[in-house]
């Protein structure tokens, strides 16, 4: 006979309740620091994220913008799989080369190009220094550099030509390329400018450093740095071309791996696992999933994931449940999960962190998640929202939206997620193409998300993860009372929509 489970639960059906909280439990003194990679008991994880979010890997969220955005704020993007081997190589490499504060020109232009080129670029960039060089590309010799106070479009017509008005090289103040920020910086103050370019022995130009930058790098704390301090970068991979992909994404640089699946209890997941193993042995740090019980952690923790995603059809564009009946409340799918790695842990001595993929719709369901035991949370519709996703902004009915589609939909085509051994094809769709609010620049929603999960935390007594996990109290509430914790019985003023 079938084996019959309990009911599944969600995140909006639980709440915390308070614990004690001493005076120093304020959000200043809470750590959100978390293992990513499995370790043995008395140890501390070879990989930590500064704080528990990583980005879905999705052509709709995590690209390398995403990725430097997301590092220099203390979590981890891991680069969609969905694209061939080449173009998600070079996004993981562009995180790697990426130097915070020094900024590839983009705007480039040739001595014969006019003051409306650089007006058409202006609009087309933003950027309003550009960089003058032998033929127009990054590749010729700098020869000079225009910025707003070197024209005025009231005084001067329109053809004329670039190398009338632009900064000659020969006056600009520049530095080698191996200059540091620091040392730019100091520079950029001494000599009051507002950018210095930095060229190689070619006269190339290599980067800009604006003054602006270098303070905002500084605000950073939290920076997921690797060894030569360059930002940390995951990649999706999936269970049919690993062979071909892991080598070249390592190759590129990638921080850590995930399998990217709907179903993780599987013998594809076994199999990718192994040869991870096979060639490269504990140097490479790997996820598998989805699971959503016991039973799936536990195969995927012997088959030797380093942690373990946990999640089938919460995702906000997932429609997979209604496809195909299969999946769990993630509520319950989580606690459960972390059950068996709590079990697993004292059995083994090795602790395996569980990432719960999908269904945040509210901040405070970060923290649930977090106190139900995740260790980290991977969320697409939450980082979709930004400016640093890869989609395009649109308005909709006199709102901006930005564009979010699911890895099952046709839009993405993302048939190795659902892959069952089959033909290379999806046969039907298990997620949407849809829009999502804008909402602006991801450091700033994030610190704000952030903001309440600490407050939370204190509210909970607690200082760090591993303590929510073991003193949060959680508790089911009945459909009434959920509508007891909305406003209710007056007339709103001014309603937001979510
Ligand atoms: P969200 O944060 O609720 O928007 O969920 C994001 C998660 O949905 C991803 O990390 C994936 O695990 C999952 N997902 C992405 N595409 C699909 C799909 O087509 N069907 C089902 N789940 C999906």
């Amino acid at each position: 006979m079938a084996v019959f489970l309990e009911q599944s639960h969600t995140f909006g059906e639980y709440l915390l309740i308070p614990g004690y909280s001493s005076t120093d439990c304020i959000p200043a003194n809470i750590s959100l620091k978390t293992p990513l990679a499995k370790y043995p008991g008395g140890a501390s994880s070879a990989l930590n994220l500064n704080i528990p979010l990583v980005s879905a890997i999705m052509q709709s969220v995590s690209d390398d913008t995403m990725a430097i955005a997301l590092a220099r704020e203390g979590g981890l993007s891991f680069i969609f799989c969905s694209q061939p081997i080449e173009s998600q190589a070079q996004m993981v490499a562009k995180v790697k080369s990426y130097r915070a504060g020094f900024v590839v020109s983009n705007s480039n232009i040739s001595p014969d190009g006019t003051l409306s080129d650089i007006l058409a670029l202006k609009e087309k960039t933003g950027h309003s220094t550009v960089a003058v060089t032998t033929d127009g590309t990054l590749s010729g010799r700098l020869v000079g550099i225009v910025t707003g106070r070197d024209y005025r479009v009231s005084r001067m017509p329109p053809e004329t030509k670039v190398k009338e008005f632009m900064t000659k090289f020969e006056n600009l103040i520049y530095a080698g390329e191996h200059t540091t920020l620091k040392e730019a910086n100091d520079i950029i103050w001494e000599h009051k400018l507002n950018c210095l370019p930095l060229i190689d022995g070619a006269q190339r130009l290599k980067y800009f450093v604006f003054r602006k930058d270098y303070d905002t790098h500084k605000e950073n704390e939290n920076e997921m740095l690797d060894a030569s301090k360059r930002y940390m970068v995951g990649a999706g991979i999936n269970t049919r071309d690993y062979k071909e992909r892991v080598p070249a994404l390592i190759e590129a640089g990638a921080d850590a791996l995930c399998i990217d699946s709907s179903d993780g209890f599987t013998e594809w997941q076994k199999m990718t696992l192994q040869y991870v193993r096979g060639a490269y042995g504990d140097s490479v740090k790997i996820g598998a999933g989805n699971v959503v019980d016991r039973d799936g952690f536990l195969f995927l923790a012997e088959a030797g994931a380093d942690f373990i995603k946990v999640g089938i059809g919460p995702g906000t564009i997932c429609i997979t449940r209604e496809q195909k009946g299969i999946g769990r409340g993630q509520a319950t799918a989580i606690i459960e999960v972390a059950m068996a790695r709590d079990e697993y842990f004292e059995k083994t001595g090795v602790y395996i962190p569980i990432c719960s993929d999908g269904g945040i719709v509210h901040d405070y369901h970060m923290t649930l998640a977090l106190a139900m035991g995740a260790d980290f949370i991977m969320l697409g519709r939450y980082f979709a929202r930004f400016d640093e996703s890869p989609t395009n902004k649109v308005n909709i009915e006199g709102s901006y939206m930005k564009e979010y589609w699911a890895e099952g939909s046709n839009r993405a085509k993302n048939w190795q997620r659902y892959d069952l051994g089959g033909k290379g094809a999806l046969s039907f769709e298990e997620g949407v193409d849809a829009y999502v609010p804008y909402a602006g620049s991801l450091k700033s929603n994030v610190a704000l998300s952030l903001s309440k999960v600490k407050s939370t935390m204190c509210n909970c007594g607690v200082f760090s993860v591993p303590e929510l996990h073991k003193n949060a109290k959680i508790a089911l509430v009945s459909s009434v009372s959920i509508v007891e914790g909305g406003a209710h019985d007056v007339l709103l003023k001014d309603r937001k929509p979510l």
